[in-house]
């Protein structure tokens, strides 16, 4: 019997959530469903029922940007100007971990068994999932799950050996400009001179592909959309009826992307707990997700705003989705 010196698949869960106080999470939702155009954040579309949803979504056949960034990433480690040895992999948004898997099963056991992986997800329960999945499949030196904000608390996650973050399946198209330079900032700071990132990047097309992906067949987006009224009525104690609204999703040609909403179907009155209460007027809307499509132009400005250098760009074919390698350089331009 051999007994290798460092045990492998060591791994744990640290939920910083429970951190950020209930009244912060509170405030920003009665923040929003206030305001004289009512919006909920869409970080909140994942609780347990919506994580569920939208896998389901990454398999609908209208919802292509999953399978064509997977295409992309199945055989992106040999030709990807990274040196994986001795390096550690932070996902952002790493839901259920099939894009790491991916990832993973490229490379050689010598260089997983040295190798620490860090998902962070604002979803306990796609975290938990995926661990037990993942550990299972590879032998890692370590995992140590992350349950937090990304929006305020990048800060949190451990900093050790160089390493690669991955912010994939263009989560970050449901910034808008502002927040996205706000938040790749934060990233650059967190980042050490060596260290990579690899964005995933759904592309401005054509616009009856990118609708249908928002309003698939078997409506099971439309789902997932009102879903986040369920979480809100769960965070600020509201009675919203899911049914009393419609799903829209439509693309803004102004600002390249897609913008979801719930339309009240007739006027409504909304208790937010015992102190708030709202009215909705037939057909008004609360926004709750934008879906920033991005050109080859945005990419350079990602890159300017972020002071990252572009090292390569993956497409496929008809270049519906790309996938970036940025590094945060040694010496500052
Ligand atoms: C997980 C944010 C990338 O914007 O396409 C899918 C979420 N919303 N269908 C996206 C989503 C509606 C998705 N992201």
């Amino acid at each position: 019997m051999k007994y290798s010196a460092a045990p492998l698949n060591h791994s744990e869960i640290v939920n910083y959530l429970k951190k950020k106080s209930i009244y912060d999470i509170k405030n920003e939702i009665l923040l929003g469903l206030t305001a004289p155009s009512k919006y909920i954040s869409s970080k909140y579309f994942y609780d347990e029922v919506g994580s569920k949803l939208f896998e389901q979504i990454t398999r609908l056949p209208e919802y292509y940007p999953t399978v064509t960034e997977k295409k992309i990433l199945k055989n992106l480690v040999f030709q990807l100007d990274f040196d994986f040895s001795n390096a550690d992999i932070v996902e952002l948004g790493s839901g259920d971990a099939s894009k790491i898997s991916l990832i993973l099963k490229q490379l050689p056991d010598e260089v997983l068994a040295k190798m620490s992986y860090y998902p962070v997800d604002i979803s306990s329960s796609a975290i938990q999932e995926s661990m037990t999945d993942l550990s299972r499949a590879f032998r890692l030196k370590n995992m140590t799950g992350l349950v937090l904000d990304f929006n305020t608390q990048l800060h949190l996650i451990p900093q050790k050996s160089r390493r690669l973050y991955l912010f994939l399946g263009s989560t970050i198209g449901n910034f808008d400009e502002s927040e996205r330079h706000r938040f790749l900032n934060n990233l650059y700071h967190e980042m050490q001179p060596g260290d990579h990132l690899l964005l995933g990047l759904d592309r401005v097309k054509e616009q009856s592909v990118l609708e249908n992906a928002y309003n698939d067949s078997e409506g099971i987006t439309a789902r997932f959309n009102k879903n986040i009224l369920r979480v809100a009525n769960r965070l600020v104690d509201a009675n919203f009826r899911p049914d009393d609204f419609e799903h829209k999703a439509f693309f803004r040609s102004d600002k390249n992307r897609i913008e979801m909403h719930l339309i009240a179907k007739r006027d409504r009155q909304i208790l937010l707990g015992i102190n708030y209460q709202i009215k909705l007027k037939q057909g008004e809307s609360i926004h709750t997700e934008n879906s920033h499509k991005f050109t080859e132009n945005d990419i350079e400005n990602i890159s300017k705003s972020s002071q990252l250098k572009i090292k390569q760009i993956f497409s496929d074919d008809k270049k519906w989705f790309s996938i970036v390698l940025f590094e945060k350089a040694s010496i500052k331009p």
